[in-house]
């Protein structure tokens, strides 16, 4: 079956938010929550500013990312949210996941996109993962997510 690449909807919704609680190991319990509500805000309407995506193979999400926009400047956006189900990582997904927001972003106008993430070794991966998908480290901030996790700043100009 072929993956399709879709804007978040009712349908897909609980199996957006399997797809980010799969992974433990990234996420503290705090952003399993704020990504329930950000995800379910969206579907219902209330926040159309900040799109989100899926990767979808059949009824079966296998990807989420989404962007938040920062409405005190012009055309910045943070990603928010981003997981590719366990297992199912390093295929290509995530990138193909995150080209399509890109394309909606750049629709919308957007100039500047940061992903938040953190030098700490949990998530080496996940900065090897934004520098090949041509993200560049713009700041690090220690402490910043818990004592001893900082937090990794990276964009990309659209
Ligand atoms: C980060 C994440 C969304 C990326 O999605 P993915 O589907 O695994 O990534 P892709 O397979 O599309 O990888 C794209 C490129 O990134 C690089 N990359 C990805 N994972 C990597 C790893 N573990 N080590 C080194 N490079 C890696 C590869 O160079 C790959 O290039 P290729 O397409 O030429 O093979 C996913 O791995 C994930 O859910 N990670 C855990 C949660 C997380 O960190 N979320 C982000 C929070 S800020």
């Amino acid at each position: 079956m072929e993956v399709q690449y879709e804007p978040l909807s009712r349908e897909t919704l609980s199996g957006a938010i399997d797809a980010i609680r799969s992974l433990p190991e990234f996420f503290y319990e705090r952003d399993f929550e704020k990504a329930e509500s950000s995800y379910r805000s969206y579907v219902e309407g209330k926040t159309p500013d900040d799109p989100f995506y899926v990767a979808r193979e059949g009824q079966e999400v296998l990807g989420v990312v989404g962007a938040a926009k920062r409405q005190d400047a012009d055309g910045v956006y943070f990603l928010a949210s981003f997981a590719v189900k366990k297992g199912l990582r390093g295929r290509g997904i995530g990138r193909r996941l995150l080209e399509h927001l890109e394309h909606e972003l750049k629709e919308r106008r957007a100039r500047l996109l940061f992903a938040e993430t953190t030098t700490a070794s949990y998530c080496d991966p996940t900065r090897a993962f934004y520098e090949a998908v041509d993200y560049v480290m713009v700041a690090e901030v220690p402490d910043f997510w818990a004592p001893g996790d900082p937090l990794a700043l990276y964009q990309k100009r659209l």
